[in-house]
């Protein structure tokens, strides 16, 4: 049976879902310390879906067609979210901008990733920025949401190397990479209280 104290997490989705599919191998190999407790998508035909399904998981699609306006559909996800009494909301290639009542509402406990070294490149296409700016490194942030883009408090950074023959293609793999890597590590890290915020910085605690 299910452990009922343990953290539920819901993830947020809008397409291919490699980085929860990084995310629910961990949790099936043990090294989460939380379970995935649905999916949900603002697009029905994501890949993230059918990823979460095929591992048994529940998966939501929440069009905001189906919604008289954005504060609608985001009510409806957060009462998706609180009915299932999840504790730890993930954005994982979640492609819509959160209101600040959702960011509130979730405070401390809502994570992004973002395929840059931040606060560098925040925003949409870091990898193609990163190249043209002539960068020497890059890597992926997983951060805690506060009300900007991407600027919220750092949880966890791994950085590449960005090679002169790079497209975007071949940095956002690299990167992608250590993204799986990461995100699942920040979510333990989180799931096993380890987490404080004071400021802007996070205090990652030692394992008691
Ligand atoms: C990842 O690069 C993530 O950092 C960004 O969106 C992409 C989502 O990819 N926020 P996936 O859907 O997890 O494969």
């Amino acid at each position: 049976m299910a452990d009922p104290a343990r953290l539920r997490v819901g993830v947020l989705v809008s397409g291919r879902g490699s980085n929860l599919e990084a995310i629910v191998q961990a949790a099936e190999a043990g090294r989460l310390g939380a379970v995935v407790a649905v999916v949900i998508s603002d697009r029905p035909a994501a890949r993230a879906l059918d990823i979460a399904r095929a591992h048994g998981i529940e998966a939501l699609a929440l069009e905001p067609a189906d919604h008289p306006g954005r504060a609608a559909h985001e009510k409806a996800l957060i009462g998706a979210l609180e009915e299932r009494r999840i504790g730890l909301v993930c954005l994982a290639g979640y492609m819509r901008l959160l209101s600040g009542s959702f960011v509130k509402r979730f405070e401390a406990r809502l994570l992004n990733i973002h395929p840059s070294l931040l606060p560098a490149f925040p925003g949409l296409h870091p990898q193609r920025r990163a190249l043209r700016h002539g960068v020497r490194v890059s890597g992926a942030t997983v951060h805690f949401v506060d009300e900007g883009t991407d600027t919220g408090p750092i949880v966890l950074q791994a950085v590449v190397p960005v090679e002169p023959a790079d497209t975007e293609e071949t940095l956002a793999a690299r990167i992608l990479a250590e993204e799986h890597r990461i995100y699942p590590e920040a979510i333990r890290l989180f799931a096993a209280g380890r987490l404080s915020i004071q400021g802007r910085v996070v205090e990652i605690r030692e394992a008691s």
